[in-house]
């Protein structure tokens, strides 16, 4: 069993996929074991991408991901972090291969509707960001 984080961003938000998103992952094996509707101001968003610090499209990211309100959640199955990976698609929608999440939805590779850890310590660290052990719910 493992563990990982996803955020509906806000255009995913915007455009109602919250509902499109959680069905893919729950569809596909993945229990849905934490979950909340958040506003990131700015500060906060800079802290979850803090990696991406320095980078060219990291002001541009992080406005983008304090301008409206995103649902993350925590995902639990085997396999969680590659198989949320799989059926969100490559970052870049037009590389994402056809029937992923980003391929069918997303505008570019900033508003790529949906966010998922990419490897077992970043999820530890992304779910600790969002959510403390009351909020988490698992068997
Ligand atoms: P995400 O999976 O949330 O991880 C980092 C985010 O940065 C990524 O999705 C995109 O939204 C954004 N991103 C990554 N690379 C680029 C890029 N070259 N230009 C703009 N945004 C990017």
């Amino acid at each position: 069993m493992e563990r990982t984080l996803s955020i509906v961003k806000p255009d995913g938000v915007s455009k109602s996929l919250i509902g499109e998103v959680i069905k893919r992952f729950e569809g596909n094996g993945l229990k849905v074991i934490g979950l909340k509707m958040i506003h990131l101001d700015k500060k906060e968003a800079e802290g979850f991408y803090a990696v991406h610090r320095g980078k060219a499209f990291f002001e541009s990211l992080t406005t983008f991901m304090s301008s409206g309100p995103c649902v993350v959640m925590v995902l639990e199955g085997d396999a969680a972090i590659s198989k949320t990976r799989e059926l969100m698609g490559a970052t870049d929608p037009q590389k994402a291969e056809e029937g992923t999440l980003r391929r069918q939805f997303a505008s570019n590779i900033e508003r790529n509707i949906v966010h998922g850890s990419d490897a077992v310590e970043t999820a530890a660290f992304e779910i600790k960001y969002f959510f403390n052990a009351l909020e988490i719910f698992s068997d």
